[in-house]
């Protein structure tokens, strides 16, 4: 009996270390761009057949369907969040309490963006005399549930707005499937079964799909008939967007921007919650067919900042408001087009050149959640990005100087919601980015 606790001891102990996937051996490999070792997420050392307890979804050890995590998105953060983190690294997405305290931004710089920003709370009194006003953590993003790391479930919207996905189910699996069993094949076509997958699909070194091997689909998303067992109802109706990351994607923006190249359906995978969204109901034109007419596209190209229409087609593209590419399908050739697009060193910044660019959600939001209101790209509440300082030079508003602007954020943090980008790449009181297309201001 005693040398079987050994050997229990000494396998959790190995097990730890080879299946923790420790951010010190980031290079590792874990979904290569389908389903990870079960051990990854699953509790084996406590079964020798997880898929018993999953069938009947019943507890193991206080675990649903034997999950490493109290609930599926404790799972993935037990990766994908690493205390001890004040930089980007690699595929983190959110930050620890312990790393952000009161005045400091969330760090992971993630084209998604940093769950962390979902615990910021924020309150100011715009001007002597007015009432307080508030931002709450909650209306930063998707409010995942995640009780291991104090995520906790949205207490306004009960379900996704224009739709009917319950608030209490959101979890990182509503999303992505954590079995990541979406594949794309070399015809173009998508499908949860066949070839193997050799790879991620995600990035612009990813390998092609070819005659013997699929590949993932982007980031693991879920596609056409997926929904958490757990859940079983909201099937996904319309399947994953047609995207490609650069290979480094969470780094600082101070002095060259992420560029993920995105091609088409990101609004028609989000509208899967958000039914009513792609229609005329929602404030703005979105998806495949809000092509950015010649108006727009010229804007788009022209507008560097507030006062500069001095930008060309060559040099005018912005991270924070990104399009899609109109690209046709989920073929080798379009993929190529955009591996070729997906750049963090700036050695692409090409507006919209082909007349087929259009509007998505993503142009205006953040997938997972940001510094503002709505996981906007931007502050979509307040007139301004920037203000001026006391030396007569662009700066990010101070919350005791430009409370009205600043809207409880330190300078630190809002700089750091605008991805590090410095204040002076816009210029004193840049307008709203809303100009960047509609050039007003
Ligand atoms: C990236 C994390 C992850 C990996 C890797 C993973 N699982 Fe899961 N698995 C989950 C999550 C999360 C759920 C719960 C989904 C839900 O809420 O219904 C789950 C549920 C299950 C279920 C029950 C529900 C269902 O979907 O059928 C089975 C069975 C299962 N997993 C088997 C496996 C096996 C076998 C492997 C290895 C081949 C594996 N899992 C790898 C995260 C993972
Ligand atoms: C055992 C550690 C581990 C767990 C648990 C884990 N991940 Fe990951 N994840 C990684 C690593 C390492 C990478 C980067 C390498 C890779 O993609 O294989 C990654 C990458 C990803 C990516 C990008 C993949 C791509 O090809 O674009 C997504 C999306 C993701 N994880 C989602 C999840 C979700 C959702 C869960 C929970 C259901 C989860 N992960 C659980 C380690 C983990
Ligand atoms: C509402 C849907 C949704 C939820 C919930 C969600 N993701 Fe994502 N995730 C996405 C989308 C869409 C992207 C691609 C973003 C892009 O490229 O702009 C993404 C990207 C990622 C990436 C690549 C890095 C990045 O941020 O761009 C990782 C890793 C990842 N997700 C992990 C997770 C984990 C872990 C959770 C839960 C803690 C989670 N996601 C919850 C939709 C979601
Ligand atoms: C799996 C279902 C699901 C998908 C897919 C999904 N959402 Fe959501 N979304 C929700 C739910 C549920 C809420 C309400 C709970 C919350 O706000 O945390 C929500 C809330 C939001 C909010 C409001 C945030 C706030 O609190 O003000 C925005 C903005 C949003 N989603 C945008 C998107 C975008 C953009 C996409 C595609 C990239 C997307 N959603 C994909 C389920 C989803
Ligand atoms: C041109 C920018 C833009 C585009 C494109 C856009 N949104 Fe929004 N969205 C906003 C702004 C601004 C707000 C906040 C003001 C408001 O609620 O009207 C918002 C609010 C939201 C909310 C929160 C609503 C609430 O009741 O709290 C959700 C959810 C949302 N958007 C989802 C989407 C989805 C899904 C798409 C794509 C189909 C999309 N948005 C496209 C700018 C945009
Ligand atoms: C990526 C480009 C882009 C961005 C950024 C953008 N728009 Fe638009 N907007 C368009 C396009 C394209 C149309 C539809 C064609 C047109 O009106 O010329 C449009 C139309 C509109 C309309 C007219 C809608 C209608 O039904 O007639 C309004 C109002 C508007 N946008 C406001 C905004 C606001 C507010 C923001 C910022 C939150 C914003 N836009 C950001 C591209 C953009």
């Amino acid at each position: 009996m005693k040398t079987y606790i050994r050997w229990m001891q000494l396998c959790f102990i190995v097990s730890m270390i080879f299946l923790k996937y420790d951010p010190c051996l980031a290079e590792v490999l874990f979904h290569s761009g389908g389903g990870g070792d079960c051990g990854g997420c699953h509790t084996i050392h406590s079964s020798s057949d997880p898929m018993t307890a999953g069938v009947s979804g019943s507890q193991f050890e206080g675990n649903v369907y034997l999950l490493m995590g109290s609930d599926p998105s404790s799972t993935c953060l037990n990766c994908h969040q690493n205390e001890g983190e004040t930089a980007p690294s690699s595929y983190h997405v959110s930050t620890a309490d312990a790393n952000m305290a009161a005045g400091s931004p969330p760090v992971q710089l993630t084209p998604g963006g940093d769950f962390g920003w979902l615990k910021k709370n924020y309150s100011w009194v715009p001007e002597v005399g007015f009432a307080t006003e508030t931002s709450s953590g909650e209306r930063h993003g998707h409010n995942i549930i995640a009780g291991d790391f104090g995520y906790v479930q949205d207490s306004t919207h009960t379900v996704a707005p224009g739709g009917t996905y319950p608030s209490a189910n959101l979890h990182c699996s509503s999303c992505h499937d954590p079995h990541g069993q979406y594949r794309r094949n070399s015809e173009g076509t998508i499908t949860v079964s066949g070839k193997p997958i050799k790879g991620s699909g995600s990035y612009s070194s990813s390998a092609d799909p070819d005659d013997n091997f699929a590949v993932g689909v982007y980031r693991l998303l879920g596609g056409v008939g997926y929904t958490p067992r757990s859940l079983g109802t909201n099937a996904f109706v319309n399947g994953p967007p047609a995207a490609v990351a650069p290979d480094i994607y969470n780094r600082t923006e101070a002095t060259a921007q992420t560029r993920v190249a995105y091609g088409r359906d990101m609004s028609e995978w989000c509208v899967n919650c958000h039914s009513s969204y792609l229609g005329a109901t929602h404030l703005h034109p979105a998806g495949n067919s809000a092509r950015m007419d010649v108006t727009i596209a010229d804007n788009y190209n022209s507008y560097i900042k507030t006062g500069d229409l001095s930008g060309s087609v060559a040099n005018s593209y912005l991270s924070l408001v990104p399009f899609e590419e109109g690209v046709h399908d989920h073929t080798v050739v379009s993929y190529n087009q955009l591996k070729a697009h997906a750049r963090s060193d700036d050695s692409f910044l090409m507006g919209t050149d082909n007349n087929r660019s259009n509007v998505s959600c993503i142009t205006c939001h953040r997938a997972h959640a940001s510094g503002w209101d709505g996981a906007g790209r931007y502050n979509f509440k307040s007139e301004f990005v920037t203000v001026i300082n006391a030396s007569g030079i662009a700066a990010y508003p101070d919350p005791s100087i430009n409370p009205e602007v600043a809207m409880g954020r330190t300078a630190v943090e809002t700089q750091k919601a605008y991805y590090d980008r410095p204040a002076a790449k816009f210029g004193v009181y840049q307008r709203t980015l809303c100009n960047k297309c509609h050039a007003k201001d």
